[in-house]
């Protein structure tokens, strides 16, 4: 998981190159580097460690003169993060050099191969073999030996490469790793990712697996592995710069959580219509949802909590059973889907490994699969049977929270839907539960204005070692997405625990002042979790309550309160997850961690 960008056209290409990189810096923050042709040969810089260290090496660019470069933000799978490791790579001659976003899962036996050829290897990358593959079979045509290496590497790619030979093109290919295309006036861009290249265009082609793209000054053209030329037309990008950038915010993970009740509400509007849910991305009608007869819902990280919330909503409103699994547990557990299955694959970045192995595996099978995705385009979008996206734009901090709270509202669409067509529902409670989702975005921004009690409460925990997050039922389900975003984030130890599950194990772990977040949000269970909530206090911990406007009573049992707003019982979880991600914010700032930047973490995990 890594960012490739390039440009070939009349402007210098090591400033727009660098640019690019600072967009992506959240697909990989390792190490950086780029390739410039300046009329004679290739230079590469590369360096260990942030973008800043590649843009003071290079003067922002400024010693790099030329206007053909392709450049890379490393996330290391092989071979530990050093200058050598760095891409770009280069062969011997310094005549080929490549940047690559991926695995190449056959690089062993290649490099055994090219070893014994007489090629000797710089890196411990995988991409390196990439480098002298294209050597040993470049004879002159770029395309060429370009089809001869896909023909060989197995895994996946998204590959910028410059020939020496061929000073005015960029020559670019992908499978499995995303990769667009760009044109503007003054030449051509690719890019992993849109943000990278939004300065320059709207523009964006995407490219499908195997394509092959070579770019000059003056424009584009798109192969197939035969080299017949494919025509595509451009999406139009929405999003305007701005959106991708921090737009006054302290960090990009603020500025997200401040885009939650537009999140909120571009993800709900388009699907309510009057007082009815339509989702026409699900591409069937009633009847054919009527004959679905199980949900299983497969995603990673975030998304997974968002499905474990989906399932505690569709079960309860739409009364249909539901399995929720972490992708890379069911891609590998042979599991059972019956007639009537629907495989619903949740991902914000639609390029999870793991979430799009598990949606290959549903379809080989001949299940219907329904993306839940945030990025137009991705290969999960592209592969999935329908796709219903989440209108969260661009996510830049690691720690998702927008894409999120989209994710909770798409899933509670498609509970309504579902609820509607099988009848659990009445047309009032329907109507109801309408307004109530209409009403989440205000009582969203209402929370958000609460930030400043929530960030004195959270500079008492800065130095806090263990926190646990617990809940039952729905509360459950959000207390792990809450323990999961302080723990990422803050680095400090946090568990999410069943409340009932508690005294079988956990409460042995609570010490004198140990935090305990406890979220009570269903009327039917405050008196269970408050009697779980003195267990812990009773042992010495600092109880902190999340629970709905006027449950006062918890007040006995808690030390701090906070209180959200009433609305549907099974859309509680959009409104207390807002009080949490601000106090993971407000201990992770406090704590001075690099809070869009988590070490180890990246937003796009493209390798299982
Ligand atoms: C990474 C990110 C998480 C995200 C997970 C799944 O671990 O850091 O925030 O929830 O991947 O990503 P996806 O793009 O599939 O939602």
């Amino acid at each position: 998981m890594c960012g490739i960008v390039g440009y070939v056209g009349r402007a210098q290409a090591a400033p727009i190159v660098l640019d690019g990189l600072e967009k992506l810096e959240y697909r990989g923050y390792d190490s950086a580097g780029m390739a410039i042709f300046d009329g004679e040969r290739i230079h590469i810089t590369k360096s260990v460690g942030r973008l800043k260290v590649l843009q003071e090496l290079t003067h922002d660019g400024g010693t790099m003169p030329g206007c053909l470069g392709i450049g890379h933000t490393r996330w290391a799978t092989h071979g530990a993060p050093s200058d050598e490791n760095a891409h770009p790579h280069f062969n011997a001659k310094e005549t080929i050099a490549v940047v690559h976003n991926g695995i190449i899962e056959n690089y062993l036996p290649l490099k055994k191969k090219l070893e014994g050829r007489g090629y000797t290897f710089r890196s411990e990358t995988d991409t390196e073999v990439l480098a002298h593959m294209l050597d040993y079979y470049y004879k002159g045509d770029p395309m060429d030996a370009i089809i001869k290496v896909l023909h060989r590497v197995e895994g996946s790619y998204a590959l910028g490469i410059l020939f020496a030979d061929f000073p005015g093109e960029l020559f670019a290919v992908r499978k499995d790793s995303p990769l667009i295309v760009g044109q503007n006036k003054e030449g051509c861009f690719i890019a992993s990712d849109v943000p990278a290249i939004l300065r320059y265009t709207r523009e964006v082609t995407y490219i499908e697996n195997q394509e092959i793209v070579r770019l000059t000054a003056d424009g584009l053209h798109i192969y197939n592995v035969d080299e017949e030329e494919v025509e595509k037309t451009p999406v139009t990008i929405e999003w305007d710069a701005e959106a991708a950038e921090k737009a006054g915010y302290e960090h990009f993970m603020l500025k997200e959580m401040y885009e939650q009740p537009k999140t909120v509400t571009d993800t709900i509007s388009p699907r309510m219509r009057g007082n009815e849910i339509i989702i026409e991305e699900l591409g069937m009608d009633d009847g054919k949802l009527r004959q679905v007869k199980k949900l299983h819902i497969v995603a990673c990280g975030s998304a997974y909590h968002a499905g474990v919330t989906g399932k505690y909503v569709l079960e309860g409103l739409a009364r249909i059973p539901v399995e929720v699994d972490l992708a890379s547990e069911f891609r590998y557990r042979n599991p059972i889907l019956e007639e009537g299955a629907m495989v619903v694959v949740i991902s914000q970045s639609g390029e999870t490994a793991d979430t799009l192995a598990a949606l290959r595996e549903s379809k080989k099978r001949g299940f219907p699969v329904l993306g839940i995705v945030n990025v137009v385009g991705s290969s999960i979008a592209r592969e999935a049977d329908n796709v219903m996206y989440t209108w969260a734009g661009p996510e830049i901090a690691v720690a998702t929270t927008k894409a999120y709270s989209a994710q909770l509202v798409a899933l509670y669409l498609l509970a309504m839907k579902l609820a509607q067509v099988r009848g659990t529902v009445t047309q009032e409670e329907l109507a109801g539960m309408m307004d109530d989702l209409r009403r989440l975005p205000d009582q969203i921004e209402l929370l958000l204005n609460n930030k400043n009690r929530i960030q004195r409460f959270a500079n008492r925990y800065i130095a806090a070692r263990d926190v646990f997050f617990i809940g039952r039922s729905i509360d459950y389900a959000i207390s792990m997405e809450g323990s999961l975003k302080l723990k990422e984030i803050s680095y400090i130890h946090s568990e999410a625990y069943a409340a009932g599950e508690l005294k079988h194990g956990t409460i042995s772990l609570i010490e004198e002042g140990t935090l305990v977040a406890a979220v009570s949000t269903q009327p039917e269970l405050y008196q269970k979790t408050i009697s779980n909530m003195v267990e812990v206090k009773s042992r010495g911990a600092f109880v902190l309550a999340v629970t709905c406007e006027g449950n006062r009573e918890i007040e006995k049992a808690a030390d701090y309160v906070i209180y959200i707003p009433h609305t549907n019982r099974f859309f509680t979880n959009s409104l207390a997850i807002i009080p949490l991600q601000l106090f993971s914010y407000y201990v992770a700032v406090g704590k001075g961690c690099d809070v869009d930047k988590p070490r180890n973490l990246a937003k796009s995990v493209t390798v299982e």
